[in-house]
């Protein structure tokens, strides 16, 4: 799992391994914006501040995802331990 930290919200939560980051959102109380919850319609992007994404979308460009500055949270996760969220 990894922890993720949302910066307008003010929470912090953790994200087990069986769950998504919108699934462990939602469980916080914290609903996103979703259609396809798999990775390829776009409807979930969301901007990150901190923190090194995992991508797993179908959405996004090889250089979107190598810049790192928005990610998919229905699909992709996180390789740095940490994320901070714009949301
Ligand atoms: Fe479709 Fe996340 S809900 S890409």
């Amino acid at each position: 799992g990894f922890e993720v930290e949302c910066r307008r919200s003010g929470r912090t939560l953790q994200v087990g391994p069986e769950e998504s980051i919108v699934e462990a959102l939602e469980d916080a109380g914290i609903p996103i914006e979703t259609s396809c919850r798999e990775g390829v319609c776009g409807t979930c992007e969301t901007a990150v501040l901190d923190g090194t994404p995992d991508h797993r979308d179908m959405v996004l460009t090889a250089d979107e995802q190598d810049a790192g500055d928005v990610m998919m949270l229905c699909v992709s996760r996180c390789s740095s331990g940490r994320l901070v969220l714009d949301v």
